[in-house]
């Protein structure tokens, strides 16, 4: 039982994945969370730190720019608390998560889609912007504020030691500021210094391609730009994922009944593959679904006439060291 909406962020399920591989996979489905995602915990701890250290005052508004899941929540702990949010983003944004964080009741900015976070045009530039502006407001600004991975390091690293009693061996999550993987992924090295971490980028990302991005579907994951809140010290690997391959795992595990986002078909098929090609009996592999797919359906990725056990195509799976 819990007294607030945002209490209940959190303590989401660690649910086996029936994969044909030796080594077991479970998945942590954020998409339990009250808001939606992942970024429920990131946007709780950067809000209600702002709260403590005066940041943010009461009747103030927050201002935060985002590729969506980390706006909606935002709105969603804005309208919990009481506060006036103003959520920009980019075009790429599904109508879906458009339409949810209106429903919050959010003012939203949308941005042409850009490459570089510092585009004069970009989401980024323009919250910062807008924040400046704003009196008595305040911007959480996931993409440089530290406390981003210090959440992920105290709320779910530890529940996801705690729900496999210390026995995950290897955790892989998608990167988009980084928060998550950096988050866990020290908490779990500092419980066992013997777990590995995988970040899952997009074979299109600004690091994937050497300072080259090309488009990509997959929403909310993908190295961008020299993300401070990245620390590369705590991977072991930074693997990448096509969105043919992504969107094909999508249609698999949802034919198992997880209905996730891209980013999450993304992490499926790196910690399958990885699992396959080098896992055995004796590892137990942790992934994070980051969202649900409903806030995808318009997009029309999870038609499953075609669908087969496996994804058809040769893999586009690559291993990068970082
Ligand atoms: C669904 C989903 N997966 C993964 C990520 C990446 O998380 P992080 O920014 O902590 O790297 C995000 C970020 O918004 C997301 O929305």
């Amino acid at each position: 039982m819990h007294k607030t909406l945002l209490e209940a962020i959190g303590n989401t399920p660690l649910v086996r994945i029936p994969f044909d591989v030796p080594a077991q996979i479970y998945a942590k489905l954020e998409y339990a969370n009250p808001g939606g995602s992942v970024k429920d915990r990131s946007a709780i701890y950067m809000i209600e730190d702002a709260e403590k250290t005066g940041q943010l005052k009461s009747g103030g508004t927050i201002i935060d720019a985002s590729s969506g899941n980390q706006g909606i929540a935002v709105a969603m702990i804005g309208a919990a608390k009481g506060y006036r949010v103003i959520i920009v983003v980019s075009e790429k944004i599904s109508q879906e998560k458009l339409e949810t964080l209106r429903a919050y009741n959010a003012q939203v900015v949308i941005c042409s889609p850009t490459d570089r976070i510092d585009d004069p045009e970009g989401y980024h530039t323009v919250a910062l912007r807008l924040q400046k502006e704003t009196p008595n407001s305040f911007m959480p600004n996931q993409y440089f504020n530290p406390l981003n991975a210090q959440a992920h390091y105290t709320l779910l690293g530890p529940e996801v030691w705690e729900q496999t009693e210390g026995t995950v061996t290897h955790f892989f999550a998608g990167a988009g500021t980084g928060g998550t993987v950096t988050g866990v992924g020290r908490y779990l090295k500092e419980r066992n210094p013997n777990v590995k971490i995988f970040a899952v980028d997009s074979v299109n990302s600004y690091r994937a391609t050497n300072g080259c991005p090309k488009p990509y579907c997959v929403e909310g994951m993908g190295i961008d730009f020299d993300s401070p809140v990245l620390d590369c010290a705590v991977l072991d690997e930074i693997l990448t994922v096509s969105d043919d391959d992504a969107i094909a795992m999508l249609k698999v595990v949802a034919a198992k009944g997880f209905l996730v986002g891209p980013s999450s078909g993304a992490v499926a098929h790196a910690a399958y593959q990885y699992a396959k090609e080098h896992l055995s009996e004796r590892d137990r592999v942790v992934l994070i679904f980051g969202d649900s797919g409903r806030a995808y359906l318009s997009k029309g990725f999870y038609a499953q006439g075609e669908v087969e056990n496996m994804p058809r195509k040769k893999s586009s799976y690559s291993q990068v060291h970082p």
